[in-house]
């Protein structure tokens, strides 16, 4: 399998480590586009240089790169992911505005009808936002909010961070186990 996954300006780079952790246990071929605007978001909430991130992923693109393979629809991918997903980088994919790579290679997934994943981040959500992901989400686009669930009775951020990277492989078709399904040993009911 090989996928792009891509990181925007928003709050929460969390999730995007700990996807690129489990990917790269699973032997699955990432290839990561990190935005500049995340780069100072990575300093402050993972306390990680870009570079070190990129480590994580088997092949990394700058995000102005828009010679790169990914920009092109005979490179052929699995999906692309991206997470966090910035309200600006949400309202470039709706408008095909494909300034940079990260936006290129999401209207390539689109165009070419494969799997396109966002998780955007923001609260709360403005009409804008809202139609941006209505438009997003009627051309097939799966999204999964910045929005963990709480009924596996977490006791801790990684096991937030889990829920949503887990949910993120299930859209995927990739198995794992980073959180126990409902009803599972929490159903005290
Ligand atoms: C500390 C910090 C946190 C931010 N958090 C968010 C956020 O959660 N969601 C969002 O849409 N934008 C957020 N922004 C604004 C984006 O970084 C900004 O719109 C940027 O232009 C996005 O560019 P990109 O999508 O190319 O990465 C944040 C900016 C900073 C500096």
């Amino acid at each position: 399998m090989r996928l792009i996954v891509a990181i925007t300006g928003a709050s929460g780079v969390i999730y995007s480590k700990r996807l690129l952790e489990v990917l790269r246990k699973k032997n699955i071929e990432t290839h990561l586009i990190v935005s500049r605007s995340s780069e100072k978001i990575i300093r402050h909430e993972l306390g990680i240089t870009k570079s070190e991130l990129e480590k994580l992923a088997n092949y990394a693109y700058e995000e102005n790169d828009l010679a790169a393979p990914l920009s092109s629809g005979s490179f052929l991918t699995d999906g692309t992911v991206i997470i966090p997903c910035s309200t600006k980088t949400l309202a470039g994919i709706a408008h095909g505005y494909s300034e940079n790579l990260i936006l290129r290679a999401a209207e390539v997934t689109l165009k070419e009808r494969r799997k396109l994943i966002i998780v955007p981040r923001e609260t709360p959500l403005s009409t804008v936002h809202l139609r941006n992901l209505l438009d997003l989400s009627t051309q097939g686009v799966i999204i999964i909010p910045a929005m963990p669930a709480f009924y596996h009775k977490p006791k801790s951020i990684s096991e937030l961070v889990d829920f949503i990277v887990g949910k993120v492989l299930d859209s995927l078709g990739i198995m794992h186990e980073l959180f126990e399904r409902w009803p599972g040993k929490y159903n005290d009911s």
